[in-house]
């Protein structure tokens, strides 16, 4: 598909009004799930945009929407007729701004509650029972609501958990029905978009990837080239294929291997590439200039930025090669954007330096392609099958981009690397063995330079421990260990010991993020 020959696509659009919350993305994501196509808006925008909307959602925020700083929309917005749901945050503006009043609550209401719906609506709640599980996290609360509107559910402490307008299509509702831990949340959204704002389900990922094609297309200069860093991984794997589908051989993927690759992972990735795509490709093998700028560094976030900053050279160093190269493309997805600043401009912390968000297209000097900046994994993983990816492919767990670097924890040294490698692949064949890898997010080893006395045979070892790490997920954000058989964990470490020089020990993490996070780095 080219820019000139693009077919316009029509559908119903919903804006997620973002006033700097970190589910304002997760909202979005509901509606596209429920075959609407959602977009996110910034508050100040809204007014000038709203008739564009089939409805809006307004989400939560840090903020207090008495706040002098607070973001606001011009309440203009609620006379046009335009159907608007308040999250939250989006209830306590609503009523602030049409009269009514939003106090600090005595005490923070966070984690489940209870509502009672009031039978004052027939639309929000309908086909739901008339008590509901719903998760709360506010520290305001609606105190009385402004003229015109009714409460149509409550709870024993609030009595306004969620309000209408009498006549216009505006709803608010105290708790967060985007997150899994309200239950009925997505019949309640489903219910705002199809019953109230009158959604055709007009969305697919068939269209999204239409409409990427042709943003693309439109974005990138017919004189211009687009270079995608290749990882290996889902995320870089499906935007080069459709890059390559929106512009063609404008694009040309650059693999570097930087030594921090899994057994065999530079070599499937070739194939894949050459074999089935024919997408123009330049392969870096680089490692020795990895490995040796990590040398004798312990510190995770230095070496998340060595390893950044030689990514940084090589690909300079190989993107001259390539003529008018002015775009570069990512995998980058929303989780990673999230944890590696903070939304909306406020102070949350850093919590990793991601190395594909951090700084480098400005050194670069590049424009930045991100198709998938909005979206979550496993919407990726749609596009790819969409794209015709082939499912083992589709399916591959996610690996960072600094690679066993950050799963070798302390000093990475090509002796480490080398047991890693070899304690990974028994890792992952045991899992993957009897299907018990379906349904985990990610599932690997760690090498623990913790040196622990063992016996083999009638000798005293004095070997590394390796842990192995597998969890389950449904987007990077939380994750749980996952329940393995023991017959599986047992073949795991018997062969580790048994076939990997260097480990006399195998341990099993069974930590939860939050708090531990994922990778040990
Ligand atoms: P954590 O360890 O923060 O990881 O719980 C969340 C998810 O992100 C992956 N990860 C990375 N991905 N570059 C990436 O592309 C990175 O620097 C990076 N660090 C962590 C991790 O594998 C998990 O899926």
């Amino acid at each position: 598909m080219t820019g000139s020959t693009a077919v316009k696509i029509e559908h119903q659009r919903f804006f997620v009004v973002d006033f700097g919350s970190q589910y304002a993305q997760l909202i979005a994501r509901r509606v596209r799930e429920l075959g609407c196509y959602a977009e996110i808006v910034l508050p100040n925008d809204l007014a000038a945009r709203v008739n564009e909307a089939t409805g809006v959602i307004f989400s939560g925020s840090p903020w207090s929407a008495y706040d002098e700083a607070a973001p606001r929309v011009d309440p203009a917005v609620y006379a046009q007729g335009v159907p608007i749901l308040g999250i939250c945050y989006g209830m306590q503006l609503t009523t602030h701004l049409l009269g009514g009043a939003v106090q600090k609550a005595d005490a923070r209401e966070y984690g489940p509650a209870r509502i009672q719906v009031l039978g004052t609506d027939t639309k929000l709640f309908d086909g739901l029972d008339s008590e509901l599980d719903v998760w709360m996290s506010h520290g305001d609360r609606v105190e009385a609501l402004p003229e015109g509107f009714v409460a149509i559910a409550k709870t024993d402490s609030a009595p306004f958990a969620a309000a209408r307008h009498r006549d216009r299509p505006i709803y608010g509702v105290q708790f967060h029905p985007e997150v899994t831990h309200t239950p009925r949340g997505t019949a309640i959204l489903r219910n705002f978009l199809y019953g109230v704002c009158g959604a055709r389900g007009d969305w697919t990922m068939r269209s999204y990837i239409e409409e990427a094609c042709e943003k693309i297309a439109a974005q990138v200069g017919a004189d211009e080239q687009v270079i995608c860093g290749l990882s290996g991984g889902v995320d870089s794997t499906v935007a080069a294929i459709l890059i390559h589908k929106a512009i063609g051989d404008r694009l040309t993927c650059i693999f570097v291997d930087n030594g921090l690759l899994r057994k065999n992972e530079a070599q499937q990735v070739l194939d894949t590439f050459r074999n089935r795509y024919n997408i123009p490709l330049i392969f870096a093998d680089e490692g020795d200039r990895f490995l040796d700028a990590l040398e004798g560094v312990a510190d995770p976030e230095v070496k998340r930025k060595r390893i950044g900053h030689v990514f940084v050279d090589v690909f300079k160093h190989h993107a001259r090669d390539v003529p008018n190269a002015a775009w570069l493309a990512q995998g980058t997805l929303y989780p990673d954007v999230i944890e590696s600043q903070s939304a909306f401009g406020g102070a949350s912390v850093t919590i990793k330096t991601h190395h594909n968000v951090g700084g480098l297209p400005e050194e670069l000097g590049f424009k930045l392609l991100e198709p998938f900046r909005e979206l979550f994994k496993d919407e990726v993983r749609q596009i790819g099958r969409e794209l015709g990816v082939p499912d083992a492919f589709v399916e591959r767990q996610p690996f960072p981009g600094p690679g066993l670097g950050v799963r070798i924890t302390g000093v990475v040294t090509r002796e480490a690397v080398g047991v890693l490698q070899e304690a990974d692949a028994i890792i992952r064949e045991e899992i993957e063995r009897d299907g018990h890898h379906k349904g985990l997010w990610q599932y690997f080893g760690v090498l623990a330079p913790v040196k622990t006395v063992g016996v083999m045979g009638d000798e005293r070892t004095y070997e590394n421990v390796v842990a192995v790490r597998a969890v389950e997920s449904t987007d990077a954000m939380t994750a749980d260990w996952a329940d393995l058989p023991r017959a599986v964990l047992g073949r795991i470490s018997n062969r580790i010991i048994n076939e990997v020089r260097g480990v006399n020990r195998v341990v099993y993490d069974i930590s939860t993020k939050p708090p531990a996070t994922i990778e040990w780095e």
